[in-house]
């Protein structure tokens, strides 16, 4: 099937479940406000439906959705060129969302390595949703006929089992309808790791604050954190390829370059020699002048959230005019009646 008669069109999101880690903004915000500035529509949300999945306090979920929000503004994320929105707003989601419950197999979701390690051991206990998680996902960028999804590596596996329920309905029914989504997994950063551990990924649940930065941290902690990363005893090479089995020293060159958006060569042609006692308070330096300026704007905007709430309001109304035909379109197809 040929995509070429899609609009060009982004979307991705992001749980509003805990706050933003380094890994959320250089994995995925970063390249949100990139592709804003493309040939797309862009679409970006706080996929607050997906982060019930698991138990949230409500007056935190409310406090979450909003900084993250104010987390994507302070970004670079411009309402002006970009819709954002908070997903339960658009209620088209939800709706898409039965339907590809009814076109996904339980065997796809079975497959699912993020549920595997989300559930652990006590699958039973889960909830439905976290299971079914992956049809909803596959609603939130269906509905918008979005036709490239700019995500972190995680996300990878998830993005195929779209690919798969639009196959699916699209054989099923006898269509073209639906786009078969191009993942966008790009660039140094696509998985950021742990700062004490190189073999996990820098997450929002790791028990241990000091194995992430965080978008709220203040230079000194975030100066302190990257003073502490495990790393070896190693000075850094001066080629990519020394990197090879050294997890933690990739990691840290691998923000560099993200944050300073130049290549790991360039990083190596640079620090290649140093030790990490150079080389820490180098890239300790350059994140606090990168991450500061987007803290305080993020505190800026939670000062009054009626600014934001006005946004996702606006975001909502605008995301509705493509979910809505969309919707409609789909339930003919499968044979709902419509008034
Ligand atoms: P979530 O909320 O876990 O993460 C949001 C985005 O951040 C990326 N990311 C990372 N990238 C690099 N290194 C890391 N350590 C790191 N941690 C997180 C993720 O890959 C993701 O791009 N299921 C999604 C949310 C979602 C979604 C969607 C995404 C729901 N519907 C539709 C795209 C399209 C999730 O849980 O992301």
């Amino acid at each position: 099937m040929s995509d070429t008669s899609f609009i060009p069109r982004v979307f991705s999101g992001i749980q509003p479940s805990g706050g933003l880690t380094l890994g959320n903004y250089l994995g995925a915000i970063k390249r949100f406000v990139s592709m804003q500035d493309e040939d797309y529509e862009t679409v970006y949300c706080m996929v607050d439906l997906h982060a019930i999945t698991v138990w949230q306090d409500p007056k935190a979920l409310m406090h979450n959705t909003r900084e993250l929000a104010a987390g994507f503004i302070a970004s670079g994320i411009s309402p002006e060129k970009s819709i954002l929105i908070n997903q339960s707003q658009v209620p088209e989601h939800a709706q898409l969302g039965w339907i590809f419950n009814c076109v996904a197999r339980m065997g796809w979701m079975q497959r699912m390595t993020q549920f595997k390690d989300k559930a652990g051991k006590n699958a039973q206990n889960a909830s439905l949703g976290l299971f079914g998680y992956p049809a909803l996902m596959a609603a939130d960028i269906l509905v918008y006929h979005a036709t490239h999804v700019p995500v972190g590596e995680d996300q990878k596996q998830h993005l195929e089992l779209t690919r798969d329920i639009a196959t699916k309905f699209n054989h099923d029914f006898g269509v073209d309808f639906f786009p078969i989504t191009e993942p966008v997994i790009e660039g140094a950063a696509t998985r950021v790791m742990s700062l004490r551990d190189g073999s996990k990924k820098m997450s929002k649940s790791d028990p241990s604050d000091a194995s992430r930065i965080n978008m709220t941290d203040d230079a000194d902690t975030i100066a302190k954190k990257i003073r502490k990363a495990k790393t070896d005893p190693d000075a850094l090479p001066s080629e990519a390829k020394g990197l090879e089995d050294r997890p933690e020293a990739r990691n840290l060159v691998n923000i560099y370059a993200t944050l300073a958006d130049i290549s790991v060569d360039q990083v190596l042609a640079e620090h290649g020699g140093a030790q990490f006692g150079t080389f820490k308070p180098a890239l300790a330096d350059l994140a606090v002048a990168k991450l500061s300026p987007i803290s305080a704007e993020m505190a800026r905007l939670m000062d009054d959230v009626s600014e934001i709430d006005k946004v996702l309001a606006r975001g909502a109304e605008q995301a509705r005019e493509i979910t809505a035909p969309i919707l409609k379109k789909t339930y003919e197809i499968v044979g709902m009646v419509g008034s």
